[in-house]
């Protein structure tokens, strides 16, 4: 979900709904505002997406400097008008906006049932706020009565409130869902994340967990959960919002797959002081591990998948890869001598969060790989190495995965340097192949944008019920990230596999009308996925192969051909992902799905 917040000297009504239609990628469901109306609390809410919700708002003549808002993407309670926040207090003098789960909340219904309260909602949220009202009945202030509320609260939550009580402050705290407080001239704002407010503003303080900020125009004060005063740290936000923007594209997500020479490029520059050993990376000494343990969600983790072949064949570290939310459960063997990577595009993914913070208990050296910086990975790990991919937008993740593989490729072969697995030379060699990368991935997306190639491939099949990826290798994961793009935005079921193992169950679902799509660019299990291809033939499977030039066994089995540029097997999931991401976009955008925003799913799962 995505909150927004402000106060100042513009109406708070455009401010928040500006900022609500740039974190609408974190959950867009339903949309609401409140906002503060000579002395009075007026809430305005839509089920829908906030473009329709705009509409209606652009409608009405109110004019207020103080408002808070909500995008949502449902946990308790279904994507109604009620279950829409800002939620309200009993008399309308509080109202209130949460991210997170509030675990205690059936307990605390009851109690203000009891007592008379009355609730308009079913979600876990609208129990804050009468319990704001509650505890004002024996507090000196608002304030007073924010900060006991939110002590007797269990499980997650960002929150933001508005009050009559006090018109022109903004009442928010955190824990274990992200909340920055951006600063501007006079005006300040509340949100989840900064494209909310980096049209106004780059000025940022991230709150921690367990703290409270009582934001006005002329700036903020912080707390912690007792009510102390602490000191914040400002933090000036390197991104434009140029980069936030479509710039012409008609989706983000087809804008971010074109950025992706770019945003490898500048990962591989941004991280080169390291690299070459002129700084440390800070906390971690290369010699003392004994296991890598990866945790990430979604495209990161397949992000993960791949890199453990990196660290195992240029590190020589025994590498695991879970997924955070598995993790978390398993009690995995961890002690000082394990060296933990969260990989994680926005840094804020509860499960990894939760993963990263098992370890930590456990004695392990934490090390975030993260596009996002002040986000709460970036805080609670050792040490970071950033991905600079930009602001990535669209839900489906594309830039931020290559450069995830960037940095940890890079990172795998700084670690087998330092620990002697590696000499000199074939990092440099390694390295110089690295920065090849951007121009290959160029030229392919060139080569895409004149002949539409990939496009029409798309075109063909973009009515298909099923479709399979197979790979092997390093490419087997690229396999699963074909797979899963292809779900995520165009709602047909799709499977990645390795292709060795397609012998044991999928060749079942193969006949003509299976697109089977093949990740057979040259490397040492070439021949083998050529092998597994003939299988696919014999059973009347249409193939779509993804090959480098000059390989005629691949050429001659294949129904349809995307050529990519050739590049060294390690680095070849770097190139390869680029045309299903864009087999994937055209398929969505055929079928008229909206491409940013595919149904159920969200940017950030900031909730277990
Ligand atoms: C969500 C997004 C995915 C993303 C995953 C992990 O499911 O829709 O695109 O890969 O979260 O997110 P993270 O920010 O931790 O990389």
């Amino acid at each position: 979900c995505g909150i927004v917040g402000y106060v100042g000297k513009d109406n708070a009504k455009n401010v928040v709904v500006d900022g609500l239609k740039r974190l609408e990628y974190r959950g867009y469901d339903s949309a609401g505002l409140a906002l503060i109306v000579n002395g009075e609390i007026k809430v305005f809410k839509k089920v829908g997406k906030i473009r329709e919700f705009e509409i209606e708002l652009n409608r009405l003549n109110v004019y207020s400097n103080v408002g808070i808002g909500h995008t949502r993407w449902a946990t308790h309670g279904k994507p109604t008008f009620d279950n829409a926040h800002p939620h309200l207090s009993c008399d309308g003098k509080i109202a209130l906006v949460h991210n997170g789960i509030i675990e205690n909340y059936a307990q605390l219904k009851e109690e203000f049932f009891k007592k008379g309260h009355k609730f308009k909602s079913q979600t876990d949220t609208e129990v804050v706020v009468h319990l704001i009202e509650e505890e004002l009945r024996s507090s000196r202030d608002f304030f007073e009565a924010f900060l006991r509320a939110v002590n007797r609260l269990k499980g997650s939550f960002a929150l933001c409130a508005i009050t009559t009580h006090e018109p022109d402050r903004l009442f928010c705290a955190r824990k274990d869902s992200p909340l920055v407080v951006g600063l501007g001239e006079d005006e300040s704002f509340v949100a989840s994340d900064v494209p909310a407010f980096l049209s106004y503003t780059n000025r940022a303080v991230f709150l921690d967990d367990g703290e409270v900020a009582v934001v006005g125009r002329d700036g903020a004060v912080f707390y912690d959960f007792s009510g102390t005063e602490v000191k914040k740290e400002e933090v000036r936000i390197p991104w434009s919002l140029a980069q936030a923007e479509k710039g012409g594209y008609k989706h983000f997500m087809i804008k971010e797959i074109y950025e992706q020479p770019r945003a490898v490029s500048d990962t591989i520059s941004g991280n080169m002081a390291w690299f070459k050993g002129d700084v440390p990376l800070e906390g971690i000494d290369p010699t003392s591990f004994e296991r890598i343990q990866i945790v990430a969600c979604g495209t990161s983790f397949h992000a993960g998948l791949i890199a453990k072949f990196f660290f195992e064949n240029f590190s020589q570290i025994l590498t695991e890869v879970d997924y955070a939310s598995e993790y978390r459960y398993r009690n995995p063997v961890v002690n000082g001598k394990t060296l933990v990577i969260a990989i994680t595009q926005s840094g804020e993914t509860a499960d990894t969060l939760a993963a990263m913070r098992l370890a930590r208990k456990k004695g392990a050296k934490l090390l975030a790989v993260c596009n996002v910086i002040g986000s709460t990975a970036t805080r609670e790990a050792d040490t970071v190495i950033y991905t600079y991919a930009g602001p990535e937008i669209s839900v489906a993740s594309t830039k931020a995965f290559t450069t995830q593989l960037t940095a940890l490729y890079m990172l795998s072969l700084w670690l087998g340097r330092e620990n002697g697995v590696l000499k000199e030379e074939e990092v440099n060699a390694r390295f110089s192949q690295l920065m090849e990368v951007p121009s290959k991935i160029e030229y392919f997306l060139g080569r895409e944008k004149k002949e539409g190639n990939v496009k029409n491939i798309a075109l063909e099949f973009y009515r298909s019920k099923d479709a399979l990826y197979l790979g092997r290798h390093v490419n087997y994961p690229i396999a699963l990230e074909g797979a899963l793009k292809l779900k995520e935005i165009s709602y047909i079921h799709a499977e990645g596999y390795p292709s060795g193992e397609m012998k044991h169950g999928p060749i079942a679902l193969i006949d003509e009308s299976v697109p089977v799509i093949f990740i057979a660019t040259k490397g040492s299990v070439y021949e083998k996925v050529v092998s597994n291809m003939e299988e696919v033939k014999a059973r009347k499977g249409k193939i779509i192969a993804l090959l480098n030039p000059s390989s005629p066994e691949v050429e001659r089995i294949s129904d349809f051909k995307i050529e990519v540029p050739e590049v060294d097997e390690f680095l070849s999931p770097i190139v390869n992902v680029v045309p299903l991401q864009l087999f994937a976009y055209y398929i969505a955008d055929f079928l008229g799905y909206d491409v940013d925003q595919p149904r159920n799913l969200a940017k950030s799962v900031t909730v277990e």
